[in-house]
């Protein structure tokens, strides 16, 4: 039996009470009126959902950096510096506030003194995923140009107004050259041989960057520590790494998805030199990829998987089943951090998220894990999303696995083709939620009913998220239903409708899906709420992500 460790390992309030609603144009099929409830309770905040929740991931893996974000100054394909354009664009539209980079695995074999100073004299080097190349990827897929470094990657996040959150590597580098890798990018002009190597680049100004990652997936690729070992490490990294001013947070490798004996073991291993030793970590990056959808016959890494795109019903509720599990993740691993962490000072950081498949519809062959966004992962990705948004007090940052011709990629793209996936289209309903204070809301719907390999099963039937922004209140809500129109009551304790918006992502085919030639299939449709009728309810289109914009008087 494979495991993930060993497949990587192999590869290397107001007015009272209003009720709203209106009847659904998207609805397919109704399934009995008004058999649901939705009460947004104002008076009950959550706390601010931080826009970093919102974050993205790319590493130097596949067609994600070279093709996906790198296309070269002398390309053909419209760019910027050599950072293609159109993602730039789109991403600019979303918000993204923060992009993790080099890795992933790729982060703790990857030296950053390869990636900086003169493109043209700057070293090939062997990809760590060379081992999953082949013959069909380009070639410096496997062997890394080095063409995109921190330079290329900070002008990136300018571009985009996101902030870097660079991943050191633990594994292979000692303490001293992630010292340097900072002391490069943050130390002030003139200040270092690092800093004048940065201005002859052209960057005097600093780069600023305050997110730094202490290693990744550290109990496997980076390092095949223990918890107690890498908690050492982890000391040993983070102390006295220059600050020029610049405040730092560190981000610890943390679990995969529910190994508590790693937290506990971290954190056990951390404070034993004092409860101080926590202030230097600001977050704890837990991973959890939804891959096994055999239910319950292998957890056989490879064995497990299910097709991106062929898939049945059943798939299509095991695969939100296995997303629905992110919520008891991040309640069990925070419960655990409270063992050591009585103040909760430390943060979740979802740093990798997504649905991962076997391999089979690449957009581009030959791009290692990479594979093409359906309805199905776009139900998943606004699950997960509302899931961050009702903890905003837990999880600090989390970014989706991974931005581009990936696993959960929110964009394809390959030379001059390039589409917006249906999980790119949930980033951009969802980044109204960014900023706004969460609200406790209540979900009351009938549970789906499905055979299971012969036995009845049963999913939540309806279930989302609130956020106030001053007197707007974003409402996003999941029809997970591959069928049935859900109508629900939508209470608003507390205050008055002014008027609304719905704006709803669905399919009548759940396997559909946007390529470089039919960009559109998936796509939001938006229209004006009717609120003349007082006591109304809504109609949740079967096997969607809505989202209501309503402001309030
Ligand atoms: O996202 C792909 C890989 O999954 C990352 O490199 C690694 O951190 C995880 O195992």
């Amino acid at each position: 039996m494979i495991g993930r460790r060993e497949f990587i390992r192999n590869s290397v309030a107001g007015a009272g009470y209003v009720w709203l609603s209106r009847v659904a144009p998207f609805a397919a099929t109704a399934a009995g009126a008004d058999d649901s409830r939705i009460e947004v309770l104002l008076a009950e905040p959550l706390g601010i959902i931080s826009p970093n929740i919102y974050g993205h991931f790319t590493e130097n893996l596949g067609g994600v950096i070279y093709d996906g974000v790198w296309v070269g100054e002398k390309s053909k394909v419209p760019n910027v510096n050599g950072i293609r354009k159109e993602l730039v664009e789109e991403m600019r539209k979303i918000k993204a506030p923060v992009i993790r980079y080099p890795g992933g695995c790729f982060a703790d074999s990857y030296d950053w003194r390869d990636g900086i100073g003169p493109a043209e004299k700057r070293p090939r080097r062997t990809n760590f995923w060379a081992q999953e190349e082949t013959a069909a990827g380009p070639a410096n897929h496997k062997y890394d140009p080095n063409q995109f470094g921190t330079n290329e990657f900070i002008q990136f996040c300018k571009l985009i107004g996101s902030q870097p959150y660079l991943a050191a590597n633990v594994r292979s580098l000692p303490a001293a050259e992630f010292y340097r890798w900072v002391e490069y990018c943050n130390s002030p002009a003139g200040s270092t041989t690092p800093a004048d190597r940065r201005a002859a680049a052209g960057y005097a100004d600093p780069f600023g960057v305050r997110f730094w990652g202490v290693g990744n997936e550290s109990w496997g690729c980076g390092g095949n520590f223990t918890a107690q070992e890498y908690a050492v490490e982890f000391r040993r990294y983070t102390a006295w790494v220059p600050r020029y001013g610049q405040p730092l947070s560190f981000i610890a490798s943390g679990p995969n998805d529910d190994k508590w004996d790693w937290t506990r073991g971290f954190l056990e291993e951390i404070v034993r030199k004092g409860p101080g030793e926590l202030r230097s970590i600001w977050g704890l990056a837990l991973h959890y990829y939804a891959w096994n959808l055999s239910r319950g016959r292998t957890r056989d890494w490879v064995e497990g998987k299910g097709d991106a795109l062929k898939f049945e019903t059943v798939d299509w509720y095991e695969l939100l089943r296995q997303g629905d599990v992110m919520e008891s993740l991040i309640n069990g691993h925070w419960q655990v951090m409270g063992e050591f962490d009585l103040e909760h000072s430390v943060k979740l950081v979802v740093d990798e998220w997504g649905p991962w498949y076997r391999p089979g519809s690449e957009a581009t062959p030959g791009d290692i894990l990479e594979q093409t966004p359906t309805l199905r992962d776009a139900v998943f990705s606004g699950l997960t999303l509302d899931t961050f948004n009702r903890h905003p007090e837990k999880v600090a940052m989390a970014n989706c696995a991974q931005l581009i011709n990936c696993l959960n990629s929110l964009y394809l793209a390959h030379e001059d083709k390039f589409c917006v996936t249906p999980v790119g289209q949930v980033f951009a309903m969802y980044a109204a939620h960014q900023g706004g204070q969460a609200l406790r809301t209540i979900f009351s719907a009938p549970a789906v009913n499905y055979e299971r390999d012969g036995k009845a099963a049963s999913f939540w039937g309806l279930s989302g998220s609130a956020s106030l922004h001053d007197k707007e209140l974003v409402l996003t809500v999941v029809n997970p239903h591959v069928s049935a129109t859900r109508e629900a009551k939508i209470g608003i304790r507390g205050a008055s409708l002014k008027s609304g918006i719905a704006t709803t992502l669905t399919n009548s085919d759940i396997h559909a899906h946007n390529t470089f030639d039919q960009r559109e299939v998936v796509s939001p449709k938006t229209k004006a709420l009717d609120l003349q009728r007082g006591d109304l309810a809504y109609s949740f289109a079967p096997a969607s992500v809505t989202k209501l914009t309503l402001s309030l008087e």
